[in-house]
């Protein structure tokens, strides 16, 4: 089967540049044709593959301009197990000068070209959802999500769902959730295996058996232009990643032959609920009206009082609405938030909200 996968998150750092190579390198090495893009402005994996972003003559521009060209725009990396199509600044114009005939479907069209010659397209995309990163949700088949461990991991988890969602109502209806992966696994701390259970629990089989540890071997490989199967072969960054190809080989040829598999990998995105049903329920009135913590003293105060008896906090001065969190106990899915409204520069309400991850009814 020739698979399009888009490494897409659009919380920054959490590995997908860092995923994106090593996956194609590992699919590569275990004889799969591969084919790895550079979608990203910021042009990581570009440089994490040895080349200059800047001496790019024909980036990953050429799908936006209508110019690309397979022989042109396909580079083969010294030492990489695959193909590859580089990124440079220059494609941020595609995001900022929003001209009226770039559209969703440009990468996927020419996509078209190559899609037979390759058993696996591998998409870096950039961590802001404008027009690139929705290109290569259009255009894949399947999504993986990289979800780095740690305390903020889930936060913005749910946006990425309901966006893929609303992909697959508007440009690809047969976009899938390929699998969640766990990056940057410390084993000595406590949040990464509380977190693996939680993604466990709310997304099962979603979530990918294998995981990415943190690895000092991995963070060094792109400065020498390498992955980590060709700078470290007998570290555990290697085989991680050798791990996650295999489980990813696996998991494709299962669900050719058991298309109940895909069924119940898809099946948090066929929901007929409304979105927000998704993936995360706001509980938002279920303290809301008992008031159960009871921050009546807070009415009336100002700006500057309201730091000195909850804490500083990142709110915008001008906003008239300030947000904390208040979860004394520890958990990843349900998170609690103090909301402050202000009238006139002074605390008039506030209101206290749950956030719970929940699969869906
Ligand atoms: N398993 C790991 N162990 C240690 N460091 C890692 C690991 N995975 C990624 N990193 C490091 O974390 C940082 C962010 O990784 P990466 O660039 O892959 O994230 P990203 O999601 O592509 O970021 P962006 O959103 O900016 O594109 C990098 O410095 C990378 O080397
Ligand atoms: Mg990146």
């Amino acid at each position: 089967m020739n698979k399009i996968i888009a490494i897409a998150n659009q919380k920054g750092g959490v590995g997908k540049t860092t995923s994106s190579i090593n996956l194609a390198d590992a699919l590569g090495l275990l004889e799969k044709k591969v084919l790895l893009i550079d979608l990203d402005p910021q042009a990581n994996a570009t440089s994490g593959v040895g080349l200059v972003p800047y001496d790019i003559k024909h980036s990953s521009l050429s799908f936006f301009t209508n110019t690309f060209k397979p022989e042109i725009n396909i580079i083969k990396p010294d030492l990489a197990h695959f193909d590859f199509i580089p990124s440079n600044i220059r494609l941020a114009s595609i995001e900022i000068n929003k001209s009226k005939s770039a559209h969703l479907f440009m990468l996927k069209s020419s996509l078209s070209k190559v899609i037979d010659n390759y058993e696996y397209i591998i998409i870096d995309c950039s961590p802001s959802f404008g027009l690139l990163t929705l290109n290569a949700l259009t255009a894949c088949h399947s999504v993986i999500i990289p979800v780095q461990c740690e305390f903020y991991a889930l936060e913005g988890l749910s946006k990425l769902l309901v966006t893929i969602k609303s992909i697959k109502k508007s440009s690809n209806p047969d976009i899938d959730i390929e699998g969640l992966l766990i990056t940057m696994y410390d084993s000595k701390t406590s949040i990464s295996s509380r977190l693996r259970t939680e993604l466990i629990k709310h997304f099962e089989s979603m979530v990918f058996n294998t995981v990415i540890k943190r690895n000092v071997k991995i963070r060094e490989a792109p400065s020498y232009g390498l992955s980590i199967i060709k700078y470290n072969p007998d570290g555990v960054g290697s085989q991680n990643y050798l791990n996650l190809a295999s489980e990813l080989i696996n998991k494709n040829i299962e669900e050719s032959t058991n298309s109940e598999i895909e069924k119940d990998l898809s099946e948090i995105l066929t929901l007929d609920s409304e979105d927000v049903d998704l993936i995360i329920r706001d509980h938002t009135n279920t303290n809301t009206d008992k008031k159960d913590e009871d921050y009546s003293h807070l009415i009336g105060l100002k700006r500057e009082e309201i730091n000195e008896v909850l804490g500083f906090s990142y709110n915008d001065i001008h906003s008239s609405v300030w947000m904390y969190r208040t979860s004394a106990s520890f958990s990843l899915m349900k998170k609690n938030y103090l909301y402050l409204y202000f009238e006139n520069e002074k605390i008039v309400d506030y209101k206290l909200t749950t956030f719970k991850i929940n699969k869906g009814q």
